[in-house]
């Protein structure tokens, strides 16, 4: 076995031991959609974008928990440009997406470390889309663009 298999063995058997497995990521995200279009500031921004696709962009998102939690290489995708062309999303919505991302795991985690292990990821994510979204180094540097 090679290093990196050893690795994602490990990686493996550690979310297993916190009560992560495939039926448990379904179950989160369903849940955690469930809330998103139930919301009256980020219902809207999804539907305007997502309309009448929701099945398929809740087996992509499942696809997107597992490979993360799960290492099973599913997901292939490149989140940074799909949000980038979402123009009316605001830092507000991104603290509200992680509130209940966190209210969701605090209702149906397995363990307190699975519902840590999904939350720092979620932040770790949504820290980049942000960074991509809403950081202009020229603004800083008082550069025209
Ligand atoms: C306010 C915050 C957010 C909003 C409004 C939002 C909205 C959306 C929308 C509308 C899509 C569908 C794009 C499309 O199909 O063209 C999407 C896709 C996606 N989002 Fe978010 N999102 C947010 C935050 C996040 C965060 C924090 C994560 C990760 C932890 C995330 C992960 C993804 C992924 C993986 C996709 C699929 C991208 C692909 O097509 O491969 N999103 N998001």
């Amino acid at each position: 076995m090679s290093f990196a298999e050893v690795h994602r063995e490990n990686y493996r058997r550690q979310a297993k031991a916190y009560g992560i497995d495939a039926d448990f990521v379904s179950a989160m995200v369903d849940g955690f959609y469930t809330k998103v279009r139930n919301d009256p500031e980020l219902g809207p921004i999804f539907d305007q974008v997502i309309e009448d696709q929701w099945e398929p962009h809740l087996i992509k998102m499942k696809q997107f928990w597992r490979a993360i939690a799960l290492k099973t290489g599913e997901y292939e995708g490149r989140p940074m440009p799909a949000h980038l062309k979402l123009k009316n999303v605001t830092k507000a919505h991104f603290a509200k997406w992680l509130q209940l991302f966190d209210e969701n795991l605090e209702e149906i985690a397995p363990s307190p470390e699975a519902k840590a292990f999904f939350n720092d990821r979620a932040r770790n994510i949504a820290r980049s889309l942000m960074m991509g979204m809403f950081y202009d180094p020229d603004e800083e540097l008082g550069v025209q663009a």
